[in-house]
């Protein structure tokens, strides 16, 4: 029953009562009928008014009950609003201050979920997306050495890389792993150790020797007399030197060459990756690090991409300290430079 209902109801049923023991009190000779007329008339007088008064006294009382409930409401659905203006009674000020610092709480809670989820599902594009690119690796080397395209001097080292790609492979699953054992995994594990960059160039250009070879590319390296190690994540760095490379080679055509040059500044180095391909538009340049951008569609229909390298290497080398910076001008080419500090506090 609605509250107005139950208060029109406290006061009908204290009138009937008055009626009743006025209509005995007549009845028994207690009370003349003239009086019992006046009392009967006073009582409804009085008790109209005093409904009308207690009506008006509850109703911010039902106002406060009606915005709980629309809250309350709200909440279930997923927005988080607080109640501002719940002042009297008392005991509902009380509540509302209760309800929105459950509210507080759950909005908390539901963030952190969320967050946890959003980091989850990048995690898993970013692993996928690496998984792939050694997988494709390893495929062309086995299909050229079933070809017979590799000599016996070179196949130790076709070998050698397949091994290193399945090493990677190995780590990568690692991760994944980890990603779904554990909630609060970090975006990468880093490793902090000696990093020699020539070692680590030549790792990563290494899964690229079939597709250099196939496509006729000369690989141009000109790296500082000065530049050796660096304190950082081998793996991180590898990521990243892996997907500049396989941009480079994707967006330029074969038997153009790769130009890459390593430069040591005081407190940092830097490496940078050329193609003589299409180039990007300084339009476009501005939004090929973020997540899932890709230069026209058709472009990479052609060139199959997901449009996440760029951005996990980004993401990488903010991790390592560093960045990622692009120049290119379009129909002449590219030049992707990764800066890194010497060492990672
Ligand atoms: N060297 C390059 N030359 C020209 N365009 C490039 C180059 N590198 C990247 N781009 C452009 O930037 C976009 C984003 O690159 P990104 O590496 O993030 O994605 P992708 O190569 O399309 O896919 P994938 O996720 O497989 O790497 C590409 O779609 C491409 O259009
Ligand atoms: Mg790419």
């Amino acid at each position: 029953m609605k509250l107005r209902n139950l208060i029109l109801l406290s006061y009908g049923s204290a009138l009937l009562l008055v009626i009743v023991i006025v209509f005995f009190s007549v009845k028994y000779m207690i009370f003349q009928p003239d009086i019992a007329y006046i009392v009967t008339l006073i009582m409804v007088i009085a008790c109209t008014f005093a409904f009308i008064v207690s009506y008006l006294l509850f109703l911010p009382t039902l106002r406060s009950i009606r915005k709980l409930s629309s809250h309350s409401n709200k909440l279930a659905e997923g927005y988080f609003e607080k109640i501002a203006d719940i002042h009297s009674p008392k005991e509902l000020a009380e509540l509302a201050r209760d309800f929105n610092h459950m509210t507080e709480q759950l909005e908390e809670s539901f963030n952190q979920i969320k967050k946890a989820e959003d980091e989850k599902n990048t995690m898993i594009s970013h692993l996928s997306h690496d998984i792939k690119t050694p997988i494709t690796s390893i495929r062309s080397q086995i299909e050229a050495i079933l070809d017979n395209m590799v000599s016996d001097i070179e196949r130790p080292i076709y070998l050698e890389s397949i091994q290193n790609q399945v090493m990677r492979l190995s780590q990568l699953t690692d991760e994944l792993l980890d990603l779904t054992i554990t909630q609060e995994n970090k975006k990468h594990k880093l490793v902090i150790k000696k990093v020699w960059i020539d070692k680590t160039l030549v790792a990563a250009l290494n899964s690229f020797q079939v597709q250099l070879k196939v496509e006729d590319r000369d690989i141009n390296i000109d790296l500082d007399d000065k530049i050796s190690f660096i304190y950082s994540d081998e793996e991180g760095i590898n990521r990243i030197l892996h997907n500049l490379i396989a941009n480079a080679l994707k967006y330029s055509l074969p038997g153009t060459p790769i130009k890459i040059e390593g430069t040591v500044y005081e407190d940092a180095i830097q490496i940078s990756i050329q193609d003589f391909g299409m180039g990007i538009s300084e339009e476009e340049q501005k939004h090929i690090f973020e997540r899932l951008y890709r230069v026209e569609k058709s472009r990479n229909q052609k060139y199959g991409g997901t449009g996440l390298g760029l951005y996990i290497s980004q993401e990488i080398a903010k991790i390592l300290g560093g960045n990622i910076t692009v120049k290119s001008l379009l129909e002449q080419g590219s030049t992707f430079t990764v800066r890194l500090p010497k060492k990672l506090h």
